[in-house]
């Protein structure tokens, strides 16, 4: 047992260190605080078990410290044959599918649930993102090593179906984002995944699961992931290759248009060049004798001109004369 002076001088460290050393990447916690605070409520999830004689199958509730007001703990006692043939479902938030098997072997295990409540985002900092539910945890021990004090983790991994962490209470949604599960593994490790039917995640490892959803941040937020698309914005040797693109496609751009404006060009000369021999074509008749055609032709009449043909009458005058 720690005594309470050392335990308040680590929980003031806990509460510090995220703020000590912020997060560069998303990527990686410090997991001394969380493997600690792992510890400590390990501590705090086996003391039923030895006030009790403990039932395997048995869910205990435990207690932590008044400083940790908001966590809650609890510690259920299995064999490790009978979880691995029939799991076990409604272990809290926590399904325990048929085929999970813990490594290395032994007889009986101790899963110990965390649930940190109001504490998620102490110890599982996610810059950016803001958390839906709190962060719960599932990790396994050695159930006759328990009696030795803290021991490590055992591995436990479902062989066949995931396990599946319902969350009954998700905060309310922002409007239109979807939520995401995150899950912590013991090793600082931090990966996303779709949530299914709602609020349901899956696991396939022991550690810390929740749910979030990014925050809104204006404008530097989702400008990054346009930069593939913008090959302007893209740095390093990306523009390069972006750039060369844009001027082989200028290039053969350029070429073409040349050749369609010389061909339209071409065709719009030759155009008018007939327009003006068919002109002077007209012009020479007319001045061969044709006369003033229609005009004086069908000016005697008195109806309306635009009715009548322009050429029959121009035709008869020049049959007759
Ligand atoms: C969580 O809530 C409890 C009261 O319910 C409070 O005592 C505690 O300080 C809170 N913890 C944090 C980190 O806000
Ligand atoms: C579990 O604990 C018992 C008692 O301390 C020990 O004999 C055994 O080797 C431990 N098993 C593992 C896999 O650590
Ligand atoms: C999702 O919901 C459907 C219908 O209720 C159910 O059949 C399915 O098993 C659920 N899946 C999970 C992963 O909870």
């Amino acid at each position: 047992m720690l005594p309470l002076a050392s335990f308040r001088l680590l929980l003031s460290l806990f509460t510090i260190l995220p703020f000590k050393f912020p997060l560069l990447k998303s990527q990686h916690l410090p997991i001394n605080s969380t493997r600690l605070l792992d510890s400590i409520l390990q501590d705090y999830a086996f003391r039923p078990l030895f006030r009790h004689r403990p039932r395997t199958g048995v869910v205990y509730d435990g207690n932590v410290t008044p400083e940790l007001t908001g966590i809650t703990v609890s510690a259920l006692r299995l064999r490790s044959g009978r979880l691995r043939r029939k799991g076990y479902f409604g272990y809290k938030e926590f399904d325990i599918p048929a085929g999970v098997f813990v490594s290395p072997y032994v007889a009986r295990v101790v899963l110990v649930y965390e649930n940190l409540g109001n504490w998620s985002e102490v110890y599982y900092p996610l810059p950016g993102y803001l958390y839906l539910s709190p962060v719960v945890g599932l990790l396994a021990y050695n159930a006759t090593g328990v009696v030795a004090g803290v021991s490590p983790e055992l591995d436990l991994r479902p062989s066949e179906d995931p396990i599946l962490i319902k969350f009954e209470s998700l905060r309310v949604l922002g409007n239109g984002v979807l939520p995401k599960c995150v899950f912590f593994d013991l090793f600082g490790g931090v990966e996303f995944n779709v949530v299914v039917n709602g609020s349901v995640c899956l696991g396939l490892k022991q550690g810390h699961f929740g749910v979030v959803v990014e925050e809104n941040i204006p404008a530097p937020a989702p400008a990054p992931e346009k930069v593939p698309e913008i090959p302007v914005a893209v740095g390093g040797g990306r523009r390069q290759v972006g750039s060369n693109g844009w001027w082989v496609g200028g290039i053969v751009g350029g070429v073409v248009l040349v050749v369609v404006a010389v061909v339209v060009l071409v065709v719009l000369v030759a155009v008018r060049r007939w327009v003006r021999r068919r002109r002077v074509e007209k012009m020479e008749c007319v001045a061969e004798g044709g006369g003033p055609l229609a005009v004086a032709a069908v000016g005697n009449a008195l109806m309306p001109v635009a009715m009548g043909s322009r050429t029959k009458p121009v035709l008869e005058n020049e049959f007759v004369s």
